[in-house]
C-alpha cells in the first residue's frame, strides 16, 4: 500500500462529498496523487463514490483507527498499543516481534494486511476501513499443554465485548468463531512460540467484519456478517471496538492464566451456538463424526454425543450441515 493512501483517504468522510483538488491543496499533493490513492484504496476494498464536479464521498461511514488515542486509553489495562497502517499479518509481525523480546501485553493493530492469516491455513480477507484487525500478545508460564482451553477462553472475551457494546445475539463456534444468527461476525487465530513445556508466548490474532461484508454472503459455504448489519452507525467506531474487545480479553486472561479454563466453562456453554444441537464435527484427517454438542470439558474439549458413546475433540471443524 503507498504510504500516502491513507493521509489521503482520512481527509475524506461519508457526510459530504470533497473534491480531489480541495485535498491535494490541503495535503500539499498533486491531484493526480490523490487520484491514484482514491483508485488503490478502490482496489483494496473500500467503496468511495465519485460523482462529476462534487468530488468523492466514502460509501460507509468508517471510523479509522487512533493511534495517539488507543496508545492512551490502553494504558490503563498495561497494554502497549501500535498501529502499523499496512503489513502482512498482525500475527505474523507479533510474532517476530515476540521473538525479538516485545513486553507480554504487546498489542498490534493494522488497517490493512497483505497477508492476513486464518485458521487452518486459510487466508483472512477484509477491505480497507472494513474491519478491525489486530493481534495481542500474552506470556504464559505455562506449557503449551496447558494452554488448551485458551481459545475458548479468547471467543468468549470476544463474545462478551460484543455484548457489551449491544449486539446481545453474539455467540460462540467451537472453538472460537463468533457468530450472529448462524452468520460468521469474528475469527480469532492463535499461535504460540516457546517450549513446549513453558514458558510460551500466544500471540492472538482476531478479526471482526465491520462494513461491507455481509453483501459478500458465504465464504467457504459459510455464512457471513458485519457489525453494520446489527449495530447503529454510532456503534462502530473501531477505537471503541478494540478497547472493548482487548479490555474483556485483558481480564479473561488474566485470570485464565492463574485459574485455567474451568471457570469459565459454564459461561462459555451459556454463548454456545450449537449447545444442544446436531452437529457434524469434520476432523483433519477427513473424518465426519455426527453428534450431539453436549459442552466442552475443563481443556476446552467439545463433548460430542455420538453413537459410538461420548467423544472429546481438541480440533476439527464443526458445521451444521453433514454434506461439506
Ligand atoms: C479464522 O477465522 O480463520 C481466523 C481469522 C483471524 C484473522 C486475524 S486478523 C488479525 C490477525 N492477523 C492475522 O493474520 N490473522 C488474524
Amino acid at each position: 500500500m503507498n504510504p500516502q493512501l491513507l493521509d489521503v483517504i482520512r481527509a475524506f468522510s461519508h457526510e459530504r462529498f470533497r473534491s480531489g483538488e480541495e485535498v491535494a491543496r490541503g495535503l500539499g499533493i498533486s491531484r493526480a496523487s490523490v487520484h491514484n490513492a482514491v483508485h488503490e484504496a478502490e482496489s483494496l476494498g473500500l467503496r468511495i463514490q465519485a460523482v462529476r464536479g462534487r468530488g468523492y464521498r466514502l460509501a460507509h461511514p468508517v471510523t479509522w483507527l487512533d493511534a495517539s488515542w488507543l496508545a492512551k486509553s490502553m494504558v490503563p489495562l498495561a497494554v502497549h498499543a501500535q498501529l502499523l497502517p499496512a503489513l502482512d499479518s498482525t500475527n505474523a509481525q507479533l510474532m517476530r516481534q515476540a521473538q525479538a523480546g516485545a513486553a507480554h501485553k504487546s498489542l498490534l493493530a493494522a488497517e490493512w494486511q497483505s497477508k492476513g492469516r486464518g485458521r487452518r491455513g486459510r487466508t483472512w480477507l477484509a477491505g480497507l476501513g472494513g474491519g478491525l484487525m489486530f493481534s495481542l500478545l500474552w506470556r504464559f508460564n505455562r506449557s503449551a499443554g496447558e494452554l488448551s482451553g485458551l481459545s475458548l477462553v479468547v471467543g468468549l472475551g470476544l463474545a462478551q465485548a460484543l455484548r457489551d457494546l449491544g449486539l446481545a445475539r453474539a455467540s460462540v463456534k467451537w472453538p472460537n468463531d463468533i457468530l450472529v444468527d448462524g452468520a460468521k461476525l469474528a475469527g480469532v487465530l492463535i499461535e504460540l512460540t516457546g517450549d513446549m513445556l513453558g514458558p510460551n508466548a500466544a500471540i492472538i490474532g482476531v478479526g471482526i467484519n465491520v462494513l461491507g461484508v455481509a453483501s459478500q454472503g458465504f465464504e467457504l459455504g459459510q455464512a457471513v456478517t458485519d457489525l453494520s448489519e446489527h449495530l447503529p452507525v454510532g456503534r462502530l467506531d473501531r477505537n471503541d471496538l478494540l478497547l472493548k474487545v482487548v479490555s474483556r480479553l485483558s481480564g479473561l486472561l488474566t485470570r485464565f492464566d492463574v485459574e485455567g479454563f474451568a471457570p469459565f466453562l459454564r459461561d462459555w456453554e451459556a454463548m454456545h451456538a450449537h449447545q444442544g444441537q446436531t452437529v457434524y464435527l469434520f476432523t483433519a484427517m477427513g473424518e465426519r463424526i455426527a453428534g450431539q454438542a453436549i459442552g466442552v470439558d475443563e481443556d476446552g474439549a467439545l463433548l460430542l454425543a455420538t453413537q459410538a458413546g461420548l467423544r472429546r475433540f481438541h480440533s476439527g471443524e464443526v458445521s451444521l450441515r453433514g454434506g461439506t
